[in-house]
């Protein structure tokens, strides 16, 4: 008690609460100017970067580590540190974990994903709950699993066999309209592909392409949707859902989602997919949420990431003409054909770095705690500090992205610049996007993901010839970022 009254006092008399090798700088709560309030409320909780961007705004006239790093402290509420360094962001992911004095993942900003998919999920749980669930849920990902010849060419037959497919609609319905070139928003063609690969090929599930299209993707992403509304917005919406119809249209949405979970887990008596592989005396709803979270989870962050490589691709003609020299010999999508591949590889790094799916990644102090930074230095985070670990900044800011570091602006989407990287030396290991996360609680599903997204670009570009429609490609954030316009473009057959 003693120690929150003396943690009261400090944050009225404005003492900075950080220690050790680094004084981040405190953010006001109101500033005219700014692009928006530090928080979310009812009116800027549907543009987060916008949140984000307001803490480092003026940062450029901040020579010390108050540059990269920002907190606000509010007298009575927890800190909130707002990083985009990436020694920073690098040594917390490294200390989250399950042992004592790590990092939890603070499960504030996800509070509506968990009422949707359960608290006991791989990705909400926190120390022993999540370790078990690491165990149970995240070997069947795995490079050294999914990646052993035999069990790799099924899947990537699978996968590739529907994608072709759905890319072979698409083409009929540019033929059969007789036109040189059609007009189509991507996102939504990329969301059924993506939810199909995992439901029918990975959990060996047997939906037709019409019921995900018009059943099942609308369902989930109304879902998806909402988890965001009701992170922050539902207490003062709900009455307002409720007279509007929202709430009908969300229960027949979660209904869908049930039954989908429900198609997952059926195959597992049977072995059917990848549950082949799944050696564990788990009930079914002791694998419930994590099921859940695979589904909504991997559709968005995998349509999220495939959305964002077409539509930096419709942008630049030179690059995609280059992917498609690659691909165009390219029928067999296995990690020999992709590592020669070096473009679309290049292409599918700079994605994630300049457009990352999940933009920040949160975490939370349970203790004070000291952090080590590579280049040695010692940094000390007071306990119950909300740490957000924004991943869109640091991967946007010249100090570390920039044309001195790897000879392009941070902002540009230039996948030469990991030839340059390459050049000096310097490995995707050493420096870091962060674009499945690192450490411990880096993404299970990394290796998966990537086959999907690396598939879905390159049978994409071997077909077609897209140009965006805009010449900007602005962001929109909900649980992942998304192209603003959908992927909109002029698709051409090759
Ligand atoms: C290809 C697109 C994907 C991207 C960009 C992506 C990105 C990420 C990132 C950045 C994290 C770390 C979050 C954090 O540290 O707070 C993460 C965690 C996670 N991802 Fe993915 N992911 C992708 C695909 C998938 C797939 C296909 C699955 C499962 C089928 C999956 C399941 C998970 C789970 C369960 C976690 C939580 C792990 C834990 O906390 O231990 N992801 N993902």
């Amino acid at each position: 008690m003693r120690k929150h009254v003396r943690r009261f006092i400090r944050q009225l008399r404005g003492v900075n609460p950080f220690a050790g090798d680094w004084s981040p700088s405190r953010v006001p709560l109101f500033r005219f100017g700014r692009p928006s309030l530090p928080f979310p409320h009812l009116w800027n909780y549907r543009e987060p970067l916008r949140i984000l961007d307001t803490f480092f705004w003026a940062a450029e006239r901040e020579t010390n580590s108050g540059r990269h790093n920002r907190y606000l402290a509010v007298p009575g509420l927890p800190y909130v540190l707002v990083t985009r360094e990436p020694a920073v962001i690098r040594a917390v992911l490294s200390a989250t974990g399950d042992k004592p004095g790590q990092f939890d993942r603070d499960t504030t900003p996800t509070k509506g994903i968990a009422r949707a998919t359960g608290e006991d999920s791989l990705l909400y749980a926190n120390g022993p709950l999540w370790r078990r669930q690491k165990q149970l849920a995240a070997p069947g990902f795995s490079r050294s699993n999914l990646f052993q010849p035999e069990k790799f060419h099924e899947f990537e037959q699978t996968f590739r066999k529907t994608v072709v497919q759905r890319l072979a609609l698409l083409r009929d319905h540019l033929r059969a309209t007789g036109q040189r070139s059609v007009r189509i928003a991507l996102e939504p063609e990329i969301a059924v592909v993506m939810l199909e690969m995992l439901v029918n090929n990975f959990f060996g599930g047997n939906i037709t392409d019409a019921d995900l299209r018009e059943q099942y993707v609308p369902a989930l992403m109304r879902c998806i949707d909402h988890m965001v509304r009701d992170t922050i917005a539902n207490p003062l919406r709900a009455p307002l859902d409720l007279i509007s119809g929202r709430t009908r249209l969300l229960r027949r949405a979660h209904a869908r989602f049930e039954s989908l979970t429900d198609t997952a887990l059926e195959g597992r008596a049977s072995g059917r997919g990848l549950w082949a592989e799944f050696k564990s005396d788990a009930s079914n709803d002791a694998l419930r949420s994590n099921i859940r979270v695979f589904l909504a989870g991997a559709l968005e962050a995998t349509t999220s990431f495939a959305s964002w490589a077409l539509s930096h691709l419709a942008r630049a003609p030179e690059v995609q003409a280059r992917v498609h020299e690659e691909v165009k010999g390219i029928d067999v999508y296995d990690p020999e054909n992709l590592e020669q591949a070096v473009t679309l590889r290049h292409v599918l790094e700079e994605t994630l770095r300049l457009t990352p799916a999940l933009y920040f990644l949160p975490r939370w102090t349970t203790v004070d705690t000291w952090i080590e930074t590579a280049d040695g230095r010692k940094l000390f985070i007071p306990e119950r500090t909300h740490v957000v670990l924004d991943v869109w900044h640091a991967n946007r800011c010249d100090d570390f992205w920039g044309a001195a570091v790897c000879g392009h602006p941070a902002e540009a989407f230039a996948p030469e610049r990991w030839d340059t990287l390459a050049q000096q030396g310097r490995s995707t290991k050493e420096i870091l996007h962060f674009g499945f996360g690192h450490g411990p609680r880096v993404c299970p599903g990394k290796y998966l993901g990537l086959l999907e997204v690396g598939l879905v670009v390159g049978a994409f570009v071997k077909l077609f010839k897209c140009t965006a429609v805009h010449a900007v490609a602005g962001a929109r954030a909900g649980v992942s970022t998304k192209p603003a316009d959908g992927t909109l473009v002029d698709l051409e057959l090759r």
